[in-house]
């Protein structure tokens, strides 16, 4: 039984933890942990997503499961809780991702690489935007 919460700065090491297993970010859990949820199994923490709703646009960020955990819908299930938090105050829910077969089955379009650095300050200012493998995509939510 997966239970999903928002999270609390007593889940932040557990969730770098997670997203360290697959090299993501982990530098600004701590300043956006009100921004996480988590999903739990029988108490303890196998998965987390965050949505950034600092910019003008939505972006769904941190999203994993841990590796045993995966297949099984839960990565699903953050998503959709975040479609709907981001609905709540946005028109169109970005992400960029290597993980483009599962936001694909959660609905998202894949949008031009060159899209990139026009959405994104960080991309247009970032030196391996030409190696990047993250592919940008958006959920229409209205
Ligand atoms: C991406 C991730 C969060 C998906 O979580 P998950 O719990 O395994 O996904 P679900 O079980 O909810 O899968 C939902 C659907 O997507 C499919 N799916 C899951 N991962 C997939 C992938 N990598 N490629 C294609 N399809 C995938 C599932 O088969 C399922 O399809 P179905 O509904 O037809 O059965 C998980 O694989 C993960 O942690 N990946 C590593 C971290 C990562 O790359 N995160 C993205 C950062 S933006």
């Amino acid at each position: 039984m997966v239970n999903i919460r928002s999270a609390s700065t007593g889940d932040i090491a557990l969730i770098k933890s997670i997203l360290a297993q697959y090299i993501l970010e982990t530098e600004l859990v701590e300043e956006t942990i009100e921004q996480f949820i988590v999903a739990e199994v029988e108490g303890r923490v196998v998965g987390c997503a965050c949505l950034d709703t600092a910019r003008d646009m939505v972006e769904l960020r941190s999203i994993a499961v841990l590796p045993a955990w995966k297949q099984k819908g839960i990565g699903r299930s953050m998503c959709e809780i975040m479609e709907q938090r981001a609905a709540a105050v946005a028109g169109k829910l970005y992400v960029r991702t290597t993980a483009k077969g599962f936001f694909g089955k959660m609905g998202f379009k894949a949008l031009d690489n060159s899209q990139k650095p026009v959405l994104w300050q960080d991309c247009a200012k970032c030196d391996k935007l030409n190696i990047c493998m993250q592919v940008p995509m958006v959920l229409e939510l209205r």
